[in-house]
């Protein structure tokens, strides 16, 4: 594996405002850093903002435009046949629950839903509240299942996924790639076990649906809806260069269009379709943007898949970015191979490292290859939130806690669980993940030195005559 960056780093680095004050920002699976440009345009979008399909004048027609063509960048940067396909969410748990709400009235009494032990809350907490708290209130009975992982490696127990899914399986929910672990799981196997499973689907369909929880998988993974035949896929733009409170829910068109729209109000009514005993449902994929919708960060966020091609392939000038160029699925992949390549050499070079760390428990599979740009940790005898506070205290940026992956923390009997964890993306380098990795081992051997030194002064204080008086000790 070359340790060289397949690109200028420098060039990509320039775009960022973090470098500049000396930030070591290794919490990019929570938030990537928003690039420059990003930030300019949405300032520069103002003069012409106006409401999207509300509006006749230029302002608004100009936004509108800019609008709808931000769903067709990110139809084409997941492979998705159309805008049709896409639903703007404020963020993947919100996706998760836009597919939870739709669906839920379609489930039978005595189906199931099958989801993992490695999953983020947000595709798990949905399906338990859907199951205990919801559907029972309708007299339904609806049971979720949990598949498990190896605790040694963290990979997805596949065996026991396939024992879970059954005839009366409606979906199974998977993610992509583990927040924790960071093991990106076999999706075609995942697929091949929900197609089988016999599940007759409302339109006759025998199978059960897939959703991917895309979250820390589109941001650095080549991704494509229709090669991996997923029913749902969920991401976020805020891991992906973007904070502005968008996210993205992928579905195939036949089941946006038969489902139940998720939020009801303006714009996902056809236009005049509404009477005192008739709502007739907008057309795809309006149906599903109810209300006002976060118009300028949806078009800033699609602007962000433009600018992360140009950061991997053309740093030094804008091919997509801010052009009317349709986006080539063929530069996507280029695109996020290279993104895939480096992640993959900063992941390594950092399991490499942080093995050497005295007391440290790594989690996940040892295979760089097998994960995506993160790696958890803890340290023995010492609480990870401490950890992540002295290594903010040294300029690392790390996270601690328990990323919202509870259940594979209680899974591995964590005492407190929680873990700490380095996160990259590839505008790091290499210096970067040794001085996160440096000031690990700093804090971990000055923990050693102060231990020692307590040890020494208690034998001391120890050897004293225990009935010393205070004035006789000060004395
Ligand atoms: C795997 C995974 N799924 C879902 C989420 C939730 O994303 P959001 O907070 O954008 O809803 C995260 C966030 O960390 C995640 O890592």
């Amino acid at each position: 594996m070359s340790a060289h960056p397949p690109w200028n780093l420098d060039a990509i680095r320039s775009h960022f405002v973090f470098p500049a004050h000396g930030r070591v920002v290794t919490n990019n699976a929570a938030s990537t850093q928003p690039p420059r440009a990003l930030l300019a345009l949405f300032q520069a979008l103002a003069p012409a903002y106006d409401n999207v399909h509300r509006g006749q004048s230029d302002a608004s027609q100009i936004t509108t435009a800019r609008f709808e063509s931000a769903y067709d960048d990110i139809a084409r940067f997941i492979g998705a046949p159309s805008r049709r396909n896409i639903v703007v969410v404020r963020n993947t748990t919100e996706a998760h629950n836009a597919v939870m709400y739709s669906l839920m009235s379609e489930f039978r009494d005595g189906d199931n839903v099958v989801t993992t032990m490695m999953e983020h809350n947000s595709n798990y907490v949905p399906w338990y509240a859907m199951c205990r708290d919801i559907l029972p209130r309708f007299g339904r009975r609806v049971e979720y299942r949990l598949a498990r992982f190896d605790p040694a490696n963290g990979e997805l127990d596949l065996q026991h996924l396939a024992s879970l899914i059954d005839e009366r399986t409606k979906l199974v929910g998977c993610t992509g790639a583990s927040n924790f672990f960071g093991t990106k799981n076999p999706l075609p196997a995942i697929r091949a076990l929900a197609g089988a499973s016999g599940y007759r689907q409302p339109d006759g369909e025998r199978r059960s649906y897939l959703l991917v929880d895309g979250a820390q998988l589109v941001p650095g993974t080549f991704t494509d809806v229709q090669a991996l035949d997923v029913d749902y896929l969920s991401f976020s733009f805020h891991k992906m260069l973007a904070p502005f409170g968008v996210g993205v829910l992928y579905a195939k068109e036949h089941l946006l269009q038969t489902s139940l729209p998720f939020l009801y109000g303006g714009d996902m009514i056809a236009e005049g379709r509404v009477f005192p005993d008739r709502v007739d449902y907008n057309a795809l994929p309006w149906k599903f943007a109810a209300g006002t919708p976060n118009i300028l960060g949806t078009i800033v966020s699609a602007q962000a898949l433009r600018l992360l091609l140009d950061l991997a392939l053309t740093p030094q000038r804008a091919t997509y970015f801010g052009t009317a160029r349709s986006i080539d699925r063929a530069a996507v992949q280029a695109a996020m191979q290279r993104i895939g390549q480096w992640n993959r050499t900063l992941t390594a070079h950092a399991l490499q490292r942080l093995a050497e760390v005295p007391g440290i428990t790594i989690y996940g599979p040892r295979d760089a290859a097998r994960r995506t740009a993160l790696v958890a940790f803890n340290i023995a005898g010492r609480n990870p939130m401490e950890l992540a506070e002295a290594l903010n205290g040294r300029g690392v940026e790390s996270r601690a806690g328990c990323h919202c992956a509870t259940l594979a923390h209680h899974a591995l009997g964590l005492a407190i669980p929680a873990s700490c964890r380095f996160s990259f993306y590839f505008y790091n380098t290499l210096d970067e993940v040794d001085r996160a990795v440096d000031a690990l081992e700093a804090v971990v051997s000055g923990h050693r030195a102060s231990e020692k030194l307590w040890a020494w002064l208690r034998a001391r204080t120890a050897r004293r005559p225990q009935s010393a008086p205070l004035a006789t000790l000060k004395a």
